[in-house]
């Protein structure tokens, strides 16, 4: 195998994070996103409360940080983009198609996520005109339907969404990533934070953190531990190319195994203060807790309508959702724009705005398709649904499989104990890495594969 261990693409010339912290919070920034404040509270709604966050917190650190650890490897290893890094470490072989796999998972992603970033937008002009506050609650349905099927509102919010994550990404890791995550999560940490304990404080919260908390096993069936594990997926940006195109921007001195860690433990304590800010506030106002994916957009605005300075705090909700989704876009466009550069030899700033016209296309469709578009089925879903399921159930499960595979059994113990252990200058006891060995060999491969069949049968 070639010595990978040094940069293979445009050496010198290729950007990097500035320092340890920024590595964190990019990292912390991606995964913490619409999957911490929108999809997690839902899927702990209607997956049975504390039952389902046990089973997915098992999932997160036996499953989820392995996976993580290997794309880190991978990408820091190689110091390049998604496909060229397989190709780097494993010439010859066609392992490359696993990146080409996850930057068509990212391309997916994208393209609805920033269309849900674009109602967020929506929700954060609407709570600045205290629209929220002035009803009774009762019109907030029809509100979202209305609004999410139209053509045009949607149509332009998802524009503004994607025009400033390419805005961000244009300038860089380090002056654009890098800095914009550095200032943001902070924020978004203290606003959510902020809001957790408000909701916490309310009359009536009581019920709230014991659903959050107190597991009630009779809930659990297999698509618990269906819905636990994609979510896990989704949430640390697993499969991705993610993790690996953030990797190949972080220097050799970095200790990944902690910052890998880190991240998983960052994303996971952001769930749990959304779960604190939303629940406890749902059950305080005799809501039921699994209304689904409207949870965020109709659910809590009627909340924030009856709740004292509810109209503040509704500013403070939509702005945090906005922050988070944006840290986690940039990331997904990254890992787009990171392989055009590398595949294709273009600058940064002729392929970010190559990659926003293709993705705007893309993103208009998903959003049409939840209106005038409704009738375009592919598998019966319409194309917001297709993109959602193929990326977060289909793409990104394989990614992660190809991935421990490729680390486990391709890589080996050496490659893996060298990268996590700088080449022996930190100590790492080796049981870790027999542990993660084994985890990645096989528990990581069976339970990806007995996911998948489940979902696919
Ligand atoms: N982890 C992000 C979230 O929770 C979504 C994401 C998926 C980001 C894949 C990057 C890559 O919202």
């Amino acid at each position: 195998m070639k010595d990978a261990s040094k940069p293979q693409h445009h050496p010198g010339t290729r950007d990097s994070f500035g320092s340890s912290f920024g590595v964190l919070v990019a990292l912390a920034g991606s995964a913490v996103g619409l999957g911490n404040l929108w999809r997690f509270p839902y899927l702990v709604g209607q997956n049975g409360g504390a039952a389902f966050i046990l089973i997915y917190l098992i999932f997160v650190f036996l499953l989820g940080l392995p996976i993580l650890l290997s794309e880190f490897i991978i990408g820091r290893r190689s110091q390049a983009s998604a496909r060229a890094a397989f190709k780097a470490l494993a010439p010859g072989g066609h392992w490359g198609i696993a990146g080409v796999l996850a930057v068509l998972c990212c391309t997916l992603i994208i393209s609805f996520y920033s269309v849900v970033g674009g109602w967020g937008c929506e929700y954060l002009f609407k709570s600045l005109c205290f629209d929220f506050t002035r009803g009774d609650g009762s019109d907030l349905e029809n509100l979202f339907s209305s609004f999410s099927t139209s053509v045009w509102p949607p149509l332009i919010c998802h524009t503004v969404f994607l025009a400033a994550t390419a805005g961000i990404v244009i300038s860089g890791v380090k002056n654009g990533i890098e800095k914009f995550s550095k200032v943001m999560m902070p924020v978004l940490f203290i606003i959510m934070v902020g809001i957790a304990i408000r909701s916490l404080t309310l009359e009536g919260a009581g019920a709230g953190i014991t659903y959050l908390f107190h597991p009630d096993w009779s809930k659990v069936t297999a698509n618990t531990f269906l819905a636990a594990l994609g979510q896990a997926f989704f949430s640390l940006s697993l499969g991705s190319g993610m993790v690996i195109t953030y990797g190949s921007y972080v220097k050799k001195d970095a200790n990944i195994l902690s910052l890998g860690a880190q991240t998983a433990a960052a994303d996971t304590i952001f769930a749990l203060i959304a779960g604190c800010a939303i629940m406890p506030a749902v059950f305080a106002f005799g809501i039921s807790p699994s209304e689904g994916p409207g949870l965020v957009f109709i659910t809590l605005p009627h909340i924030f309508g009856q709740l004292p300075l509810g109209g503040v705090i509704a500013i403070f909700f939509f702005l945090a959702l906005l922050l988070a989704a944006l840290t986690s876009s940039i990331s997904v466009m990254e890992v787009i724009i990171a392989f055009v550069m590398e595949e294709f030899q273009m600058k940064r700033r002729p392929a970010t705005i190559l990659v926003f016209l293709v993705i705007w296309v893309l993103g208009c469709l998903c959003s049409l398709s939840l209106g005038v578009l409704g009738d375009w089925k592919v598998f019966g879903k319409n194309i917001f649904d297709l993109f959602d399921y193929v990326s977060a159930n289909v793409l990104m499960l394989i990614g992660g499989l190809v991935v421990v595979v490729f680390v486990g059994w391709k890589l080996g113990r050496k490659e893996m104990h060298d990268e996590l252990t700088n080449s022996g200058k930190l100590r790492i006891p080796n049981w870790v890495i027999d542990i993660m060995l084994v985890l990645l060999r096989f528990v990581a491969p069976a339970a990806i594969l007995a996911i998948a069949v489940f979902q696919w049968i």
